[in-house]
């Protein structure tokens, strides 16, 4: 089951216009949330990012805080508690009359599904993730969550090619995030992630391991990061709710730490988060 413009419906049955402006256009915006254990994570971030996103797209949000809540509550009934869920939740803003690029007072389309979340364990997070650096070409507002992923759909292409977990991207030799990630590095024991900006997806996840950092008394950044930062890196982390807080062994033929004490530790006070 489903949720689509207000109704439950079968996966199967779940069917939207092809006059669809999210079909036509990648005219919309999304959001992952993880729920472990029948808890949604950090749920508050996730509603507030969604309605700055809209906010920027000039897309109504249709939703209340309550109303969303009670929507994720009757789809995660589905599932056993003893399992982590992902929440997939899209808003696009609506069906026109024809394909055309301007658009006048359309209602949104919303979709939600949970699908099990398959998150890494410790152990295997432990053994280190390959990466290769690739350049930004995306456009200069990927702080909006927005469902034109082309550009990443083209990325884990690549990644995939290449045999890695993620592309890690830099626009004239400064880091912003990987194709679906933020980054971490870890030099002399100081942790350092691009600040927000334009250029970067606001994680949430990114703020927690940010969180986690400040509750460990680990020093940390929110600093530019140059591409030969990275190559002098200690370790490099990616962060998403998907991936948590991941390692990598090595970029391209660039190896780093993996496992550290410092990992451990901002890998454990996340988990304690996830439990708040
Ligand atoms: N992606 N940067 C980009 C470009 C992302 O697509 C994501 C997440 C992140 C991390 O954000 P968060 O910590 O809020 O998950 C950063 C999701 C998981 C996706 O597209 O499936």
């Amino acid at each position: 089951m489903v949720f689509l413009n207000g109704e439950f419906v079968e996966q199967k049955h779940a069917k939207i216009s092809t006059l669809d402006r999210g079909f036509l256009f990648g005219d919309g915006v999304y959001e992952v949330i993880p729920v472990y254990h029948g808890t949604i994570f950090a749920l508050e971030n996730h509603l507030q990012r969604l309605a700055d996103n809209l906010g920027h797209t000039h897309i109504p949000n249709p939703y209340t805080h309550t109303e969303y809540t009670a929507i994720f509550n009757t789809l995660l009934e589905q599932h056993s508690a003893n399992e982590h869920q992902v929440i997939y939740l899209q808003i696009t803003r609506g069906v026109g009359e024809k394909r055309q690029h301007s658009f006048q007072n359309l209602t949104p389309t919303v979709y939600i599904r949970t699908d099990t979340l398959h998150i890494k364990n410790e152990d295997t997070l432990k053994q280190g993730y390959q990466a290769t650096l690739q350049k930004d070409i995306r456009w200069h507002h990927c702080n909006i969550k927005s469902t034109s992923l082309l550009a990443s759909v083209l990325y884990t292409r690549t990644a995939q090619e290449m045999g890695v977990e993620e592309v890690i991207l830099h626009r004239n030799n400064i880091i912003t995030e990987g194709g679906s990630s933020n980054v971490f590095i870890v030099s002399n024991g100081v942790v350092t992630t691009p600040p927000k900006s334009n250029d970067i997806l606001a994680g949430i996840t990114r703020d927690m391991v940010l969180k986690s950092c400040e509750i460990a008394g680990i020093v940390h950044k929110e600093e530019n990061i140059t591409t030969q930062e990275l190559w002098n890196a200690d370790e490099v982390w990616i962060s998403s709710s998907t991936r948590e807080i991941m390692p990598l062994a090595c970029i391209d033929t660039t190896s780093f730490d993996v496992a550290t004490p410092l990992w451990q530790q901002v890998y454990n006070t996340f988990q304690t988060l996830k439990n708040v």
